[in-house]
């Protein structure tokens, strides 16, 4: 089968990479990629916009696409599963009705109050005055967590500590109107304690299959300090979710959600992103995605060792019949190199050094980011710039692999996180202990 990508970040390296591994795809483009998606041997890469769906389409058509597969949650929410869906091309991700999961935070909260899906307290605020009154007091209490209902680039949530710090993320939504429109409702909520983790389920609208659960590390410095980003690195399988814990996810999230949502009349055809906060009184859904999560798919796509393109395949098609895939949840740990000065302002144009040494380590890949291509040689050209990611045995070797490629790469100003995994290892310590 051939197969388009949509994307063009470490995410959409790791699915070229996986896809074209798969025996049962012939040739993989992607759109519009980047410098280390070129340069893979089984990949094209052609220069269409992300968020044009009707290039996307002609593209698809143009290249004999049997499946498309989407990265970014842009597209969906702009309806690009509709179109191709209208045309009569198979893709993977959900209409723009069920991508609203992702794209409005307002919805996402009633339709789990509606379903009885376990989340964190809410209200929903329409305008300003609702909302200062919402922040104000002992409803919530403090910290309370403030949400610009649309995408805002993985900036519209604030955790506000006191009513000073919440009543200024309403204004700079609602009155600033920092994230444009996508701050017009804001989403109130109570703030919720413990570890969280990323689960990704494939759904063809009735089942689905899991895969195993990843750690993200979302904030730039060491010790989860300092702003959040993009996200600097991730490991998976994650040692804090067990067969039991997966089973209680699947009964209680996954599946009244793929329920409610085709009860609704929007059937989910894609992965669905769980983020979970695990609290003393049980999972909570944090938020969710309709989308493979940035870092977590360069750790958790490596593990599927057979049958990806076909249950992928099967879910676009809206039946996954017998399609299945084979996993081996062997430890992985993604580093993500940035920018000097990301989240804030960086300078691009560096030139990269070391990334065939950094491959050499073995178990190790190097998913690019922002990288392009300048004379014959690959420099910088985003805030995160590469994942480097790494198997093991174990997470100590899966730990150290990743390190000693990061090492050997180097461009002015790169900026890691020391501590990518660590959790691993204290959870594994805490289980064996207990
Ligand atoms: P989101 O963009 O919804 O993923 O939120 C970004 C981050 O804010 C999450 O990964 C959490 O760390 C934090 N967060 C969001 N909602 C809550 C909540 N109700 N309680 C505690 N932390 C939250
Ligand atoms: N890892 C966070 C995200 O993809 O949204």
């Amino acid at each position: 089968m051939n197969v388009l990508v949509v994307g063009g970040g470490a995410r959409e390296h790791a699915l070229v990479r996986a896809l074209a591994a798969d025996t049962a795809v012939d040739r993989v483009v992607c759109a519009p990629g980047n410098a280390g998606i070129a340069r893979e041997a089984a990949a094209r890469v052609a220069p269409v916009d992300v968020s044009d769906p009707r290039a996307l389409l002609a593209l698809a058509a143009a290249e004999g696409a049997d499946l498309t597969v989407v990265g970014p949650e842009l597209p969906l929410a702009q309806g690009v599963a509709d179109l191709f869906g209208e045309a009569g091309r198979l893709l993977f991700g959900p209409t723009r009705a069920a991508a609203a999961l992702e794209s409005s935070k307002a919805f996402a909260k009633a339709f789990m109050a509606r379903h009885d899906i376990p989340t964190a307290r809410f209200e929903v605020c329409t305008d300003e005055r609702q909302a200062l009154d919402a922040v104000a007091g002992d409803r919530f209490g403090f910290p309370v967590v403030v949400k610009a209902d649309g995408l805002a680039a993985g900036k519209g949530v604030t955790v506000a500590p006191d009513q000073a710090v919440a009543e200024a993320a309403v204004r700079e939504a609602m009155v600033v109107r920092r994230f444009g429109e996508a701050g017009a409702t804001v989403v109130i909520e109570e703030c919720l304690d413990g570890p969280e983790v990323s689960f990704f389920a494939v759904s063809d609208g009735r089942r689905c299959l899991a895969l195993p659960a990843a750690q993200d590390h979302k904030r730039i410095f060491d010790g989860d300090a300092g702003p959040n980003t993009g996200g600097m690195g991730a490991f998976g399988p994650s040692p804090l979710f067990d067969a039991e814990l997966e089973a209680r996810v699947m009964r209680e999230i996954v599946a009244p959600t793929l329920d409610g949502l085709r009860a609704e009349g929007r059937e989910y055809r894609g992965v669905l992103y769980v983020g979970l906060m695990l609290t003393a009184d049980g999972p909570r859904v944090i938020e969710f995605n309709v989308r493979f999560g940035d870092p977590e798919a360069q750790v958790i796509l490596p593990m599927v060792e057979r049958g990806l393109a076909r249950v992928l395949l099967g879910a676009a098609r809206g039946e996954l019949g017998d399609a299945r895939w084979r996993v081996a949840a062997d430890p992985h740990v993604g580093v993500v190199m940035a920018s000097g000065g990301y989240p804030g302002t960086y300078e691009t144009g560096r030139p990269i050094g070391g990334l065939d040494d950094a491959a050499a380590v073995p178990g190790v890949y190097v998913a690019h980011a922002g990288t392009a291509l300048e004379g014959g040689r690959i420099v910088t050209s985003g805030g995160r710039v590469l994942t480097v990611v790494a198997r093991g045995a174990s997470y100590p070797q899966a730990i150290a692999r990743a390190y000693d490629a990061v090492g050997r790469i180097s461009f002015d100003g790169s900026h890691v996180r020391t501590d990518i995994g660590q959790k691993a290892l204290l959870a594994t310590e805490v289980r064996g202990g207990a």
